[in-house]
């Protein structure tokens, strides 16, 4: 499925659309629609109830977008928040110049200089994209939105949800337990002034992302108290060594501890993103690896960083959906020396400045990445074959025909499922198998049914999207059928097999 083929979907059935779009819209700005508000939500709980609960000394805060510039000059932001851009000579359209050589060249060029990129545009050649004109010289652009505050105070939106945890650490920490390993998380907009936003959600100027900053000790870095329950636990990992042979080694978190010389505290935390993708999102492992970028590639302020990435074919391979980010002392220290408030803390009897795991994630680029991983075409129809916690309803409830009480019972039915929360869509309107399809189509893991037979023996049929196979379930044991099956629980073992002829 092509990337048109998404977006002309998402508009149709309400997952996203461009942003003002009745006035012509606005490049790199989407809306959710109805049910990407939905599957979204679901996933920044999921993560949420998965990140949050990794320990008792993890909490979430919600911070405002725009900061004082301060912020970004104690950060770093300011001087190194920058993309490499050129102009075309004659048509005046920008574009990152990293991304239109790896667009010539299909391999990835991030982290080189203006002068290198410059060098490999000349030597392929390379020109504007949109109309072959000549490119200027590669020039620097900070991608932060700048704001005046009031009439003569100097801010920016957020480029990054981090910033938000780092300014409130110290409060934080005093108002909490005073002890290390200490995570707050926050789940937010992030605004980046990208030159070339393109491929819908995945790179955009207002976006969401749900990111844990894990403040440590950095004498206890080659160790988790937890480490092991992950240590035979195999990474999916794409080294810089093995970049050049473009393969993907599968380590023990032990060996990746010993050959690639990473610190236990990081590696269970990449063992951690893992299982949230594979275990609990159920991700096929093939399309999922950690990426090592190399010390021109690593962000500004990172130690370690590996990214996350999914194969996502209609974008020509893996793309990053997120990273694991160590980033030393890097921002306390700078808000300290800048804002002049000591972040120094004292634990086990030391005094010292806390240093920061990250782990980062994109909302939006997993959101767009289940819509492309889950997209399937059969004989009859079309259908997301979402994880069923993160498809936008939990079970759609039809009433089979609008009379003889059986409008009645379903509405009874549907309160019965959503005083227990479970998210319902309730349709009453054409023929069974057109509701079952248009469910398929928006990814509806299950349908109840209640039909006659309900009226009989209290029971209603409830059908699996994937299989279309269909069981009776009786009304007082729907809502443990439903929750077990949510939780990844075969169909058939929920109740009576209906047969073909019964459907
Ligand atoms: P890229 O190399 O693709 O520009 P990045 O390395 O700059 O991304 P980070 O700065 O590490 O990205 O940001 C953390 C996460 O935030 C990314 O992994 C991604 O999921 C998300 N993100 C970053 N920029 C965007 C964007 N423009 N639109 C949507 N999501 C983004
Ligand atoms: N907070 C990490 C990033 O946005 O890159």
């Amino acid at each position: 499925m092509t990337k048109e083929k998404i977006e002309e979907i998402a508009r149709r059935r309400g997952f996203f659309w461009q942003s003002s779009e009745i006035y012509g819209g606005l490049s790199g700005f989407y809306d959710y629609a109805h049910l990407g508000t939905l599957m979204k939500r679901k996933w920044e709980n999921l993560w949420r109830d998965f990140f949050l609960n990794l320990s008792d000394d993890f909490f979430e805060i919600d911070t405002v977008n725009v900061m004082p510039e301060n912020v970004f000059l104690a950060s770093g932001h300011l001087k190194s928040f920058v993309d490499p851009i050129v102009k075309c000579k004659k048509c005046k359209n920008m574009e990152r110049a990293d991304h239109i050589i790896e667009e010539n060249l299909k391999e990835n060029f991030e982290g080189l200089t203006p002068k290198e990129l410059d060098d490999l545009i000349k030597k392929h050649n390379i020109k504007c994209p949109k109309c072959n004109g000549e490119l200027e010289e590669v020039g620097i652009l900070n991608m932060m939105f700048p704001l005046d505050v009031g009439f003569d105070t100097k801010a920016y939106l957020r480029p990054e949800t981090a910033q938000g945890v780092y300014v409130n650490f110290r409060r934080e920490f005093e108002s909490l337990r005073k002890r290390l390993p200490f995570g707050l998380a926050i789940i937010g907009k992030a605004y980046r002034n990208e030159i070339s936003p393109r491929n819908l959600l995945m790179r955009m100027r207002e976006f969401t992302q749900a990111e844990l900053q894990i403040f440590f000790d950095p004498e206890k870095i080659e160790d988790h108290e937890k480490f092991h329950e992950v240590s035979k636990y195999p990474l999916r990992l794409f080294p810089v060594e093995e970049r050049k042979h473009n393969k993907i080694v599968e380590l023990t978190c032990d060996e990746a501890v010993k050959r690639l010389h990473l610190p236990k505290f990081y590696v269970y935390h990449l063992a951690k993103v893992q299982q949230f993708y594979l275990d609990l999102i159920k991700i096929p492992k093939e399309l999922f690896r950690f990426r090592q970028l190399s010390d021109e590639e690593k962000a500004f302020y990172n130690k370690y960083h590996w990214d996350m990435e999914l194969y996502m074919e209609n974008l020509g391979g893996f793309k990053e959906i997120g990273g694991v980010h160590y980033r030393t002392d890097n921002d306390l220290k700078g808000h300290e020396n800048i804002s002049k408030q000591d972040m120094i803390v004292f634990v086990d009897g030391r005094k010292f400045i806390p240093h920061v795991l990250e782990l980062s994630f994109g909302v939006d680029r997993n959101v767009y990445a289940l819509m492309e991983l889950f997209y399937k075409e059969e004989k009859d129809r079309s259908l997301f074959t979402f994880p069923r916690i993160l498809s936008p309803y939990d079970c759609a409830i039809f009433p089979l025909v609008n009379k003889d009480n059986i409008p009645e019972k379903s509405a009874e039915v549907k309160k019965l499922l959503h005083d227990m929360k479970f998210s319902i869509f309730f349709d009453d309107s054409g023929s069974i198998g057109r509701r079952y399809r248009r469910m398929d189509e928006i990814g509806v893991p299950c349908c109840v049914t209640v039909d006659h037979k309900t009226l009989e023996d209290d029971t209603v049929t409830l059908r699996d999207r994937d299989s279309m196979k269909q069981v009776r379930v009786k009304i007082k044991d729907l809502r443990g059928s439903l929750y077990k099956f949510l939780q990844g629980e075969e169909i058939e073992k929920l109740g009576q097999a209906v047969t073909k002829s019964e459907e």
